[in-house]
Formats: C-alpha cells, structure tokens, sequence
C-alpha cells in the first residue's frame, strides 16, 4: 500500500487558523492524506484562541511573533524558519491561504525547494497594490508560485486566468471560510455555553441597538484610526447605540483606541474573542462596522449588513450582493453611513437579505477531492 502523502499546511494568524482548520480535518479525515501543520505564530494569542477552539495540536510551532514586528525582520524570519521545517519534512505539497506575509513566505520557501504549493483563497484582486497593504502584492505573489488555485468564487477564478494562469489549475470551491462558520454555530447550538461570554454585556446594552466593530489594517494606522476612532465616538453619542468592538492586539490599534475611547458608557473596548464569542457578536449585531476582510465574508452569510472601512475590496461579491457598502475611512461619511441603517428602515432591509456569494460549507471536501486526483489517487 502507498503511504499517504505529506502536506504541509502553514499558517500564521487569526484568520488563517479559521479559513485552514476545515481543511485540516478534511486532510486528517482521509486516509490518502498526512497533513502535518505547521504555525509561524506571526499572531500568537489570537491564533491559540482559534487552536484552541479548532482541537488542532500544530505539528511545528515557530512561535515568531514580536511585539510591533516589522514587515521585513518577520519575513525575514518566516522564510529561514519555514524552509528549515520544510527540509526536515519534506512534504508532497504545501498548502497557504490567503494573503499573509506567512503565507507568501511558506509560498516562497516551497518554491526554493521545488515542493508545489497549493492556494487556498486564490485569485483575490483588488487592483491597487497598497490597498489593502501588503496583501495585494503577497496575493500576486503566491498566484505566481501555486500549482493549484483554489478560488473562492468565480470573480477570483476570473483574475486569475486574466493573468495567464492557466485554467486547468484554477477550482472554484467557494470559501472556507463559511465551513469554518457553519461549524462553530453548529457547536453553539449543541453546546450554547461555548459562546455565553457576552451575555453580561447583552443584559448590560438590552434594549439598545449593537454595532459590532472591528479595525486592523496597516494601510488605516494613524489618520485612518483617528478617523475611525472619532467616528465610534460620535455614533456612541446616541443613547439608542451600543458598539462593542473587540480590539485587535496590534499595538497600533490600540494605542489610538484606548486614548480616543476609554470610559465611554455604550462603547465595550474588549479582548479578541474566540471564534465561538465571535460568531455570536454576529448574530447579535444590527450592523457590522469593519476594516476585516473575513468578517466581510461572514456577515453576507448571515444576512448583516456589513460596512467597509476601505477605499478598495478585494471582496467584491458583498458589495455586487448588496449586503456590503465601502464607507473608507473619513470620519463624517462613516457615521452618515451608519445612521442611515439605524434610521431608514428601507434602506437596512434592503441590506438586510442572507445571501452567499463565498461558498455552501463545501469548500474543505472539494479542495482535498482535487488534491487527490493531483496526487493521483
Ligand atoms: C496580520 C496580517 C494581515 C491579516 C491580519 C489578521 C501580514 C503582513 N498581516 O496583520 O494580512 O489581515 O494579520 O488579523 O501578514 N499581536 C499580538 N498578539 C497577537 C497578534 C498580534 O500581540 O496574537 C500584535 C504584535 O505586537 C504584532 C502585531 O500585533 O507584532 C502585528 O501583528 P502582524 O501579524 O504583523 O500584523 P497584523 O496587523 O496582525
Ligand atoms: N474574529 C474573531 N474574533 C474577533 C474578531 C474577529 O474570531 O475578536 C474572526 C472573524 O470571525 C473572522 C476573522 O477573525 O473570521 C477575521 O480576522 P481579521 O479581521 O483579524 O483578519 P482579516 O480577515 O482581515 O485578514
């Protein structure tokens, strides 16, 4: 009998842990395959929260993260580190998802030693190299090096194929980011104290509508986050609101949040929940305020209307659905964009509707069906 084939899963942070663990046990669940995980830990808190949650043990821990890292010391460091593991497991195939600087480099390092590579969340575009920054340019990257393109939906198949890559090694599989949400509400249901965290702060906010905020993106530090910030204050001034906005670890989120925010009465400034708290502040949430490029991808599902902190989106699915709206980030437009969806009615609703451009729950399972034609099993 064949031994089952190696691959190399690696990752590095919050939402990569998230997008990769339906992939993960998909790998584990079939006898074909080996997955050996790999973490950068470029996130460390934040990834052991969704570990945690996942059950994932990771095979290589490279525990990388420094406080406030600097884009080139940490790519530097990734791809020393990441190709050391690669030589000492030498695997059939790496898989990377997404656009982080972990994912680039495990890109890259695969490449160096001629291991193909496999793309989760392929084919994202948004045209504008520092929006959002580095990802755009860590995307392009990845797409040059990928043997498979797993695409999420056909727009990123598309961007993909109008830059040469050819079409027999792009799948459209949807994202897996909707396994990932399909599970944890599922884990809810059976288990509703994985989530019961924030019923302190619902009985302390009853009554009052939630906006649910999050913010992290480099290309928004400084101005952008004092925009953001002094946009939160003014829509907590309404005593009808209440924002509860778990705060990235960033330092340089936090630095501007804490000395724009503290003490305000309806805003909860609180740790990053786990997945499971997380999903719930979903489902709470009248509407979704954020600069995360998941979070634009669950709340369609859900049927939340989600406003985007961005000039640009890589994720123009929501947008072509309705359920996403591109606020950027001046502070004036912000808040008249989230008054609107408190006060007319008609225009909430017409955000309002479930829709599911980013997949079925399917993803994980189409991706390993591929990989074992790819391997020939
Ligand atoms: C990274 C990714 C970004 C992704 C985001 C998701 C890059 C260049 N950026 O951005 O694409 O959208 O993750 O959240 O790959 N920190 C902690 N604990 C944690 C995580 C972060 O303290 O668990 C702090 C550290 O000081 C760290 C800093 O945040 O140095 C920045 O982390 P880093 O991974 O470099 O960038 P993110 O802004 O999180
Ligand atoms: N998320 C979470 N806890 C939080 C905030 C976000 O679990 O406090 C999840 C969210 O559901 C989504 C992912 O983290 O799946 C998004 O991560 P982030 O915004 O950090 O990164 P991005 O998606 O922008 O790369």
């Amino acid at each position: 009998m064949t031994a089952p084939a190696k691959i190399l899963v690696v990752f590095g942070t919050r939402p990569e842990a998230i997008k990769l663990f339906p992939v993960v046990a998909a790998l584990e669940a079939d006898p074909r395959f080996t997955p050996v995980v790999c973490v950068s830990a470029q996130h460390r808190q934040m990834l052991d929260q969704v570990l945690e949650i996942a059950g994932i043990v990771p095979d290589h821990d490279l525990d990388l993260m420094k406080p406030d890292q600097t884009l080139d010391g940490l790519t530097a460091a990734l791809l020393t580190e990441l190709g050391r593991v690669m030589d000492e497991v030498s695997p059939a195939r790496v898989i990377v998802q997404g656009d982080t600087a972990t994912a680039m480099a495990g890109a890259l390092a695969a490449y160096y030693r001629k291991i193909p590579v496999d793309h989760v969340e392929a084919g994202l575009r948004s045209g504008n190299i520092y929006h959002p920054w580095p990802e755009e340019v860590n995307r392009k990257i990845i797409g040059q090096i990928a043997s498979l393109h797993f695409a999420p939906t056909e727009v990123a198949a598309g961007a993909l194929i109008a830059e040469q890559v050819d079409p027999a090694r792009v799948l459209v599989t949807g994202n897996t980011v909707i396994d990932a949400l399909h599970w944890v509400t599922a884990r809810i249901e059976a288990d509703p104290a994985l989530a019961a965290g924030l019923a302190q702060l619902e009985g302390k906010f009853a009554g009052k509508r939630i906006i649910g905020v999050t913010t992290h993106r480099r290309e928004n530090f400084g101005g952008g986050m004092e925009n953001i910030a002094e946009a939160i204050r003014q829509i907590a001034a309404r005593p009808d609101v209440a924002v509860i906005f778990p705060v990235h670890l960033n330092p340089n989120v936090r630095a501007v949040m804490n000395s724009a925010l503290a003490g305000l009465d309806n805003v909860a400034m609180i740790e990053p929940l786990d997945y499971p708290h997380f999903a719930r502040l979903l489902s709470i949430a009248e509407i979704m305020l954020t600069d995360s490029g998941g979070v634009q991808e669950e709340a369609p599902a859900l049927g939340k209307p989600v406003l985007v902190m961005r000039e640009t989106t890589e994720r123009p699915e929501g947008v072509t659905a309705g359920t996403a709206k591109l606020v950027g980030t001046e502070t004036a437009n912000i808040v008249t964009e989230i008054f609107t969806l408190l006060d007319d009615k008609a225009a909430y609703e017409a955000m309002a509707r479930a829709h599911n451009p980013f997949g079925d729950g399917q993803t994980a399972r189409r991706i390993v069906e591929r990989l074992g034609n790819e391997i020939g099993r």
